[in-house]
């Protein structure tokens, strides 16, 4: 194929998917072009080797430090991995590595990804029921002294409801166990610290001790492109468990799963750190909550809608005649896209940093016309 017309087939494929102002269930958002420019100036470059690409691994040591001391109130080490999954994986992987128990436990509403996590890994997963509700810190414990686990998974946002467990009590039990306490803030990661600040949410998110490793994905709210996730561990020697031998490369071993990471992820997210900083980002999540609740008021007055109080960034909505899939299915016909929350059978709209009030407007507009 000559190139003007793998060109024009390109753009045509591209044309096909629907603009991001319409799509309301995906948490992924339209990365900012200097992250991009970051990003495609550093793509030949592996961060699982800082020996070759020495400045990939310094920058991703400096900003580790530097973002997880602003944000969560302590400087950690850490490596910039592919999103949530991935460093739920790693995060479990460490936790069995070091007290050697391959139980884990969760509450109910954790990311799939942690189910995913224990097949991979060979590992009994005990969820705590939960209700849709932050998980009882006192049950934790007693799960804790019960099953013995190695690791505990618990979200600071979680997918279907934004809901944020209790971190600061979580991470006091932590303390008192050989448990590794992985904190999920994949989503809320961005969101949290700075709507405590200004008194929208009760529960904080900082490093507190206990917690062994945290991540936060900068490909949702920090407008990097995917993949970029942080994965921070509060002691260094905590990352020493998701090192693997690899006798080739100059340093002799790599983290994490992937042999060749792509070093771009650690430019870009270094690029938006240092464009939008605290006060950029805080910005977003008071504007975007914002948005969110003025939707949720929109949306309270169309009476043929169950709306759920929003959490964080997020809504969920039930049509009173429609299913969940027909509801969905619905809406997609009409150029709008929303995602599932199973638990509570509704659908979930969220609202990410490309989203603005018009956007908000036309949708409302379509939800008015759904018989
Ligand atoms: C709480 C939580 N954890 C993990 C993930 C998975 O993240 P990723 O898609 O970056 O692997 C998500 C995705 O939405 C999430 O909401």
């Amino acid at each position: 194929m000559n190139i003007s017309d793998l060109i024009s087939k390109l753009v045509d494929f591209y044309r096909r998917i629907p603009p991001h102002g319409h799509i309301f269930g995906s948490m992924t958002t339209i990365p900012d072009p200097t992250s991009l420019y970051a990003y495609q100036l550093f793509i030949r470059t592996n961060s699982a080797d800082p020996s070759t690409f020495k400045i990939v691994g310094e920058l991703e040591d400096i900003l580790v430090k530097d973002i997880s001391e602003t944000l969560y109130g302590k400087p950690s080490t850490g490596k910039v991995l592919s999103g949530g999954t991935e460093s739920n994986i790693i995060a479990i992987y460490s936790g069995i590595s070091k007290y050697k128990s391959r139980t884990i436990i969760a509450p109910d509403t954790v990311h799939v990804s942690v189910d995913k996590a224990c097949d991979l890994l060979n590992c009994k997963l005990v969820k705590i029921p939960t209700r849709n509700k932050p998980v009882e810190p006192s049950i934790v414990e007693d799960y804790v002294r019960k099953y013995k686990p190695s690791t505990l998974v618990v979200t600071a946002g979680t997918t279907e409801l934004g809901i944020i467990d209790p971190i600061k009590e979580l991470s006091n039990i932590a303390t008192e166990y050989p448990v590794w306490l992985h904190v999920d803030a994949a989503y809320g990661g961005l969101l949290i610290p700075f709507l405590y600040r200004h008194g929208y949410i009760s529960e904080d998110l900082r490093f507190y001790n206990g917690i062994s490793s945290l991540s936060v994905d900068f490909h949702k709210y920090g407008l990097s492109p995917i993949p970029s996730g942080l994965y921070i561990v509060g002691e260094p020697n905590d990352l020493d468990y998701a090192y693997f031998k690899s006798e080739y490369m100059p340093t002799g071993k790599t983290f994490g799963i992937l042999g060749t990471r792509p070093g771009g992820s650690v430019l870009a997210i270094w690029a938006v750190w240092e464009k939008y900083g605290y006060q950029g980002y805080e910005k977003i999540a008071l504007d975007k909550v914002e948005l969110t609740n003025y939707l949720a008021d929109r949306l309270r007055e169309i009476d043929k809608y169950v709306v759920w109080n929003p959490n964080l960034t997020i809504i969920n909505i039930r049509h009173i005649r429609l299913s969940v899939y027909e509801f969905i299915e619905t809406l997609a016909h009409r150029g709008f896209y929303l995602y599932l929350s199973p638990s509570i059978n509704a659908a979930r709209i969220v609202i990410m940093p490309h989203h603005t009030k018009k956007h908000v407007d036309e949708f409302i507009n379509v939800l008015e016309e759904i018989e």
